[in-house]
Protein backbone atom coordinates (compact mmCIF):
# COMPACT_ATOMS: atom_id res chain seq x y z
CA UNK A 1 0.00 0.00 0.00
CA UNK A 2 1.28 3.55 -0.91
CA UNK A 3 2.54 5.15 2.28
CA UNK A 4 0.28 7.83 2.87
CA UNK A 5 -2.66 5.62 2.04
CA UNK A 6 -1.38 3.20 4.82
CA UNK A 7 -1.08 6.27 7.13
CA UNK A 8 -4.54 7.59 6.43
CA UNK A 9 -6.21 3.68 7.04
CA UNK A 10 -4.56 3.36 10.07
CA UNK A 11 -5.78 6.70 11.16
CA UNK A 12 -9.29 5.57 10.21
CA UNK A 13 -8.94 2.24 12.42
CA UNK A 14 -7.72 4.00 15.03
CA UNK A 15 -10.25 6.49 15.55
CA UNK A 16 -12.75 3.98 15.03
CA UNK A 17 -11.50 2.25 17.66
CA UNK A 18 -11.80 5.19 19.90
CA UNK A 19 -14.92 5.70 18.28
CA UNK A 20 -16.43 1.70 19.69
CA UNK A 21 -14.26 1.84 23.01
CA UNK A 22 -16.19 5.49 23.48
CA UNK A 23 -19.94 4.06 23.11
CA UNK A 24 -19.59 1.18 25.16
CA UNK A 25 -17.71 3.05 27.66
CA UNK A 26 -17.99 2.02 30.66
CA UNK A 27 -18.06 -1.92 30.66
CA UNK A 28 -16.29 -2.15 33.97
CA UNK A 29 -15.62 -0.68 37.00
CA UNK A 30 -14.40 2.28 37.32
CA UNK A 31 -11.67 3.59 39.80
CA UNK A 32 -11.07 6.98 41.43
CA UNK A 33 -7.63 7.46 43.09
CA UNK A 34 -8.04 9.34 46.57
CA UNK A 35 -4.50 10.43 47.04
CA UNK A 36 -5.18 10.39 51.12
CA UNK A 37 -6.57 8.36 53.78
CA UNK A 38 -9.98 7.02 54.32
CA UNK A 39 -11.87 8.93 56.51
CA UNK A 40 -10.95 12.16 55.50
CA UNK A 41 -12.28 15.13 53.34
CA UNK A 42 -10.99 13.96 49.60
CA UNK A 43 -12.45 10.69 50.98
CA UNK A 44 -15.33 11.63 51.95
CA UNK A 45 -16.49 13.90 49.26
CA UNK A 46 -15.54 11.04 46.30
CA UNK A 47 -17.23 7.97 47.92
CA UNK A 48 -20.58 10.14 48.22
CA UNK A 49 -20.27 11.51 44.66
CA UNK A 50 -19.33 7.46 43.05
CA UNK A 51 -22.35 6.02 44.98
CA UNK A 52 -24.39 8.37 42.67
CA UNK A 53 -22.02 8.17 39.48
CA UNK A 54 -22.44 4.78 39.78
CA UNK A 55 -26.11 4.95 38.85
CA UNK A 56 -25.62 7.27 36.34
CA UNK A 57 -22.98 5.60 34.32
CA UNK A 58 -24.02 1.83 35.12
CA UNK A 59 -21.11 0.37 36.38
CA UNK A 60 -19.50 -0.15 39.71
CA UNK A 61 -17.19 3.44 40.78
CA UNK A 62 -14.54 2.25 43.27
CA UNK A 63 -12.49 5.04 45.68
CA UNK A 64 -8.78 3.83 46.30
CA UNK A 65 -6.65 5.22 48.58
CA UNK A 66 -3.25 5.86 47.44
CA UNK A 67 -1.95 7.95 49.87
CA UNK A 68 1.76 9.67 50.94
CA UNK A 69 3.77 13.23 49.60
CA UNK A 70 0.84 15.38 49.85
CA UNK A 71 -1.02 13.35 47.26
CA UNK A 72 1.36 13.12 44.90
CA UNK A 73 1.71 9.42 44.81
CA UNK A 74 -1.83 9.03 44.09
CA UNK A 75 -1.86 11.63 42.04
CA UNK A 76 1.28 10.33 40.02
CA UNK A 77 -0.29 6.63 40.13
CA UNK A 78 -3.39 7.91 37.90
CA UNK A 79 -1.34 9.73 35.54
CA UNK A 80 0.73 6.84 34.59
CA UNK A 81 -2.90 4.70 33.99
CA UNK A 82 -3.86 3.73 31.18
CA UNK A 83 -5.73 7.10 29.11
CA UNK A 84 -10.00 5.10 29.22
CA UNK A 85 -11.36 6.25 31.36
CA UNK A 86 -11.30 3.61 34.04
CA UNK A 87 -8.93 5.54 36.46
CA UNK A 88 -9.89 9.15 37.47
CA UNK A 89 -7.56 11.68 39.55
CA UNK A 90 -9.71 13.18 42.35
CA UNK A 91 -7.77 16.09 44.39
CA UNK A 92 -7.86 19.84 44.73
CA UNK A 93 -6.33 22.71 45.54
CA UNK A 94 -3.02 21.24 47.47
CA UNK A 95 -2.54 18.04 44.76
CA UNK A 96 -3.31 19.81 41.77
CA UNK A 97 -1.82 23.07 42.14
CA UNK A 98 0.73 23.66 45.47
CA UNK A 99 2.24 20.17 45.02
CA UNK A 100 3.66 22.01 41.80
CA UNK A 101 5.77 24.37 43.48
CA UNK A 102 6.79 21.90 46.36
CA UNK A 103 7.71 18.46 44.85
CA UNK A 104 10.08 17.86 41.37
CA UNK A 105 6.64 15.59 40.26
CA UNK A 106 7.85 13.10 37.45
CA UNK A 107 4.75 14.48 35.49
CA UNK A 108 3.11 17.87 34.42
CA UNK A 109 -0.12 18.66 36.46
CA UNK A 110 -1.36 20.48 33.45
CA UNK A 111 -0.83 18.55 30.39
CA UNK A 112 -0.21 14.91 31.66
CA UNK A 113 -4.06 15.32 32.61
CA UNK A 114 -7.44 16.13 31.31
CA UNK A 115 -9.92 18.28 33.79
CA UNK A 116 -12.89 16.61 33.80
CA UNK A 117 -15.26 18.29 36.76
CA UNK A 118 -15.05 21.11 39.07
CA UNK A 119 -16.56 20.07 42.64
CA UNK A 120 -17.36 21.54 45.52
CA UNK A 121 -15.71 23.64 47.34
CA UNK A 122 -14.77 24.59 51.13
CA UNK A 123 -13.56 27.26 52.99
CA UNK A 124 -10.54 26.22 55.69
CA UNK A 125 -11.15 26.67 59.67
CA UNK A 126 -9.43 27.48 62.38
CA UNK A 127 -9.27 24.62 64.50
CA UNK A 128 -7.80 23.62 67.89
CA UNK A 129 -7.51 20.70 70.30
CA UNK A 130 -9.82 21.79 73.61
CA UNK A 131 -6.99 21.92 76.07
CA UNK A 132 -5.76 24.92 74.57
CA UNK A 133 -7.04 28.08 76.99
CA UNK A 134 -8.32 30.13 74.09
CA UNK A 135 -11.85 30.96 73.55
CA UNK A 136 -11.48 33.34 70.37
CA UNK A 137 -9.33 33.85 67.36
CA UNK A 138 -6.93 37.05 68.82
CA UNK A 139 -6.40 34.85 72.11
CA UNK A 140 -5.34 31.70 69.97
CA UNK A 141 -3.15 33.61 67.81
CA UNK A 142 -1.42 35.55 71.32
CA UNK A 143 -1.30 31.69 72.95
CA UNK A 144 -0.03 30.49 69.64
CA UNK A 145 2.63 33.01 69.51
CA UNK A 146 3.57 33.21 73.70
CA UNK A 147 4.35 29.47 73.09
CA UNK A 148 8.46 28.44 74.05
CA UNK A 149 8.50 25.86 70.72
CA UNK A 150 6.04 26.01 68.00
CA UNK A 151 3.05 24.41 68.24
CA UNK A 152 2.51 21.53 66.12
CA UNK A 153 -0.10 21.57 63.43
CA UNK A 154 -1.38 18.43 61.66
CA UNK A 155 -1.54 18.05 57.86
CA UNK A 156 -1.99 15.50 54.90
CA UNK A 157 2.09 16.30 54.28
CA UNK A 158 3.88 18.69 52.13
CA UNK A 159 1.83 20.98 49.60
CA UNK A 160 -1.99 19.31 50.71
CA UNK A 161 -4.07 22.16 51.80
CA UNK A 162 -4.15 21.91 55.01
CA UNK A 163 -0.36 22.87 54.74
CA UNK A 164 -0.61 25.50 52.31
CA UNK A 165 -3.49 26.94 54.52
CA UNK A 166 -0.89 26.74 57.66
CA UNK A 167 1.87 28.46 55.85
CA UNK A 168 -0.89 31.26 55.09
CA UNK A 169 -2.03 31.27 58.65
CA UNK A 170 1.59 31.71 59.67
CA UNK A 171 2.44 34.24 56.73
CA UNK A 172 -0.93 36.50 57.82
CA UNK A 173 -0.90 36.07 61.71
CA UNK A 174 3.49 35.82 62.17
CA UNK A 175 2.81 32.98 64.22
CA UNK A 176 5.42 29.90 63.79
CA UNK A 177 4.03 26.49 63.57
CA UNK A 178 5.75 22.89 63.39
CA UNK A 179 4.01 21.09 60.83
CA UNK A 180 3.45 17.17 61.92
CA UNK A 181 2.56 15.51 58.29
CA UNK A 182 0.04 12.28 58.02
CA UNK A 183 -1.78 10.50 55.44
CA UNK A 184 -4.42 12.89 55.10
CA UNK A 185 -6.49 14.79 57.40
CA UNK A 186 -8.52 12.21 58.27
CA UNK A 187 -5.79 10.50 60.76
CA UNK A 188 -4.76 14.33 61.66
CA UNK A 189 -8.01 15.07 63.11
CA UNK A 190 -8.15 11.75 65.58
CA UNK A 191 -4.79 13.02 66.35
CA UNK A 192 -6.00 16.73 67.22
CA UNK A 193 -9.42 15.03 68.83
CA UNK A 194 -7.40 13.06 71.31
CA UNK A 195 -4.96 16.21 72.13
CA UNK A 196 -2.03 14.72 70.36
CA UNK A 197 -1.59 18.00 68.03
CA UNK A 198 -2.36 21.73 68.58
CA UNK A 199 -3.83 22.78 65.67
CA UNK A 200 -5.06 22.19 61.58
CA UNK A 201 -5.87 24.43 59.85
CA UNK A 202 -8.53 22.20 57.78
CA UNK A 203 -11.14 22.24 55.44
CA UNK A 204 -14.53 22.97 57.11
CA UNK A 205 -16.16 19.30 55.61
CA UNK A 206 -13.77 17.63 57.61
CA UNK A 207 -14.21 19.26 61.25
CA UNK A 208 -17.62 20.28 61.34
CA UNK A 209 -19.15 17.04 62.69
CA UNK A 210 -15.65 17.30 65.75
CA UNK A 211 -16.94 20.65 65.84
CA UNK A 212 -20.71 20.13 66.56
CA UNK A 213 -20.22 16.97 68.88
CA UNK A 214 -17.84 19.54 71.25
CA UNK A 215 -14.52 17.80 70.54
CA UNK A 216 -12.54 20.35 69.19
CA UNK A 217 -12.44 23.87 69.21
CA UNK A 218 -13.47 26.32 65.99
CA UNK A 219 -12.02 29.78 65.73
CA UNK A 220 -13.13 30.72 62.28
CA UNK A 221 -13.64 29.85 58.75
CA UNK A 222 -11.75 31.68 56.51
CA UNK A 223 -14.53 33.10 53.86
CA UNK A 224 -16.40 36.63 53.80
CA UNK A 225 -19.79 34.79 55.00
CA UNK A 226 -20.38 31.83 57.27
CA UNK A 227 -21.22 28.61 56.63
CA UNK A 228 -24.76 28.02 56.13
CA UNK A 229 -24.87 24.20 57.82
CA UNK A 230 -22.87 25.65 61.00
CA UNK A 231 -23.86 29.45 61.15
CA UNK A 232 -22.49 29.71 64.36
CA UNK A 233 -18.73 29.85 63.79
CA UNK A 234 -17.31 32.98 62.82
CA UNK A 235 -15.81 34.37 59.57
CA UNK A 236 -11.85 35.77 60.07
CA UNK A 237 -13.32 39.26 58.92
CA UNK A 238 -15.45 39.22 62.11
CA UNK A 239 -12.99 38.24 64.64
CA UNK A 240 -10.01 40.20 63.90
CA UNK A 241 -8.07 38.38 60.55
CA UNK A 242 -9.96 40.62 57.91
CA UNK A 243 -8.97 39.15 54.37
CA UNK A 244 -7.67 35.57 55.36
CA UNK A 245 -9.28 34.31 52.45
CA UNK A 246 -9.54 30.69 51.31
CA UNK A 247 -11.42 28.56 49.90
CA UNK A 248 -10.18 24.82 48.69
CA UNK A 249 -12.16 23.46 45.66
CA UNK A 250 -11.66 19.56 44.35
CA UNK A 251 -12.16 18.21 41.02
CA UNK A 252 -11.61 14.93 38.85
CA UNK A 253 -9.04 14.50 36.04
CA UNK A 254 -8.24 11.62 33.76
CA UNK A 255 -5.11 10.64 32.04
CA UNK A 256 -3.79 12.89 29.13
CA UNK A 257 -5.14 11.21 25.56
CA UNK A 258 -8.37 10.02 26.92
CA UNK A 259 -10.94 10.18 24.27
CA UNK A 260 -13.07 13.51 24.54
CA UNK A 261 -15.94 11.90 24.47
CA UNK A 262 -15.09 9.64 27.35
CA UNK A 263 -14.07 12.99 29.92
CA UNK A 264 -17.68 14.52 28.93
CA UNK A 265 -19.18 11.26 29.60
CA UNK A 266 -17.40 11.29 32.79
CA UNK A 267 -18.09 15.01 33.21
CA UNK A 268 -21.97 14.52 32.74
CA UNK A 269 -22.35 11.95 35.13
CA UNK A 270 -19.94 14.30 37.89
CA UNK A 271 -22.98 17.07 37.19
CA UNK A 272 -25.68 15.03 37.73
CA UNK A 273 -24.16 13.28 41.06
CA UNK A 274 -23.80 17.04 41.63
CA UNK A 275 -27.55 17.59 41.30
CA UNK A 276 -28.95 14.82 42.65
CA UNK A 277 -30.97 16.56 46.09
CA UNK A 278 -30.02 13.65 48.27
CA UNK A 279 -26.19 14.39 47.28
CA UNK A 280 -26.55 17.79 47.25
CA UNK A 281 -27.65 18.07 51.09
CA UNK A 282 -24.99 15.29 52.13
CA UNK A 283 -22.16 17.71 50.58
CA UNK A 284 -24.33 20.80 52.26
CA UNK A 285 -24.70 19.21 55.60
CA UNK A 286 -20.34 19.19 55.52
CA UNK A 287 -20.21 22.60 54.94
CA UNK A 288 -19.60 21.83 50.96
CA UNK A 289 -20.74 24.61 47.95
CA UNK A 290 -21.52 23.65 44.78
CA UNK A 291 -19.81 24.92 42.01
CA UNK A 292 -20.94 27.77 40.03
CA UNK A 293 -23.44 26.75 36.91
CA UNK A 294 -20.64 28.60 34.18
CA UNK A 295 -17.84 26.22 36.00
CA UNK A 296 -19.35 23.17 35.48
CA UNK A 297 -17.59 22.06 32.25
CA UNK A 298 -13.69 20.40 32.20
CA UNK A 299 -12.71 23.89 30.05
CA UNK A 300 -13.68 25.53 33.40
CA UNK A 301 -12.03 23.38 35.53
CA UNK A 302 -8.74 23.46 33.37
CA UNK A 303 -9.05 27.63 33.86
CA UNK A 304 -9.69 27.76 37.10
CA UNK A 305 -6.29 25.47 38.22
CA UNK A 306 -4.18 27.49 35.79
CA UNK A 307 -5.28 30.79 37.57
CA UNK A 308 -4.66 28.77 40.99
CA UNK A 309 -1.15 27.80 39.93
CA UNK A 310 -0.70 31.40 39.23
CA UNK A 311 -2.05 32.81 42.82
CA UNK A 312 -0.12 30.03 44.68
CA UNK A 313 2.61 29.08 43.58
CA UNK A 314 5.02 32.10 44.12
CA UNK A 315 3.28 32.50 48.01
CA UNK A 316 4.40 28.75 48.16
CA UNK A 317 8.30 28.71 46.82
CA UNK A 318 8.61 31.96 48.48
CA UNK A 319 8.14 29.84 51.80
CA UNK A 320 10.78 27.31 51.05
CA UNK A 321 8.49 24.38 51.74
CA UNK A 322 11.10 21.62 52.97
CA UNK A 323 9.63 18.26 52.04
CA UNK A 324 9.63 15.75 54.50
C1 LIG B 1 -7.63 14.82 52.89
O1 LIG B 1 -8.54 14.26 52.31
O2 LIG B 1 -6.97 14.25 53.77
C2 LIG B 1 -7.38 16.27 52.60
O3 LIG B 1 -7.96 16.67 51.40
C3 LIG B 1 -6.04 16.65 52.89
C4 LIG B 1 -5.61 18.09 52.75
O4 LIG B 1 -5.23 18.45 51.63
O5 LIG B 1 -5.52 18.83 53.73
Amino acid sequence: MHMRKFVLAALAVLSLGAAASAQSYPSRPITIIVPFAAGGPSDAMARILAERMKTVLGEAVLVENVTGAGGSVGVGRAVRSPPDGYTISFGHLGTHVANGAVYKLGYDLVTDLEPVALLPSNPMIIVSKNAVPAKTLTEFVSWLKAQPSPPTAGTAGAGSGSHIAGLYFEKITGAKLQYVPYRGTGPAMNDLVAGQIDLIVDQTSNSIQQVRAGNIRAYAITDSKRVDSAADIPTVDEVGLPGFHMTLWSGMWVPKDTPKDIVARLNAATNDALNDPAVRKQLENLGLQMPPRDKLTPDALGAQQKAEIAKWWPMIKAANVKVD
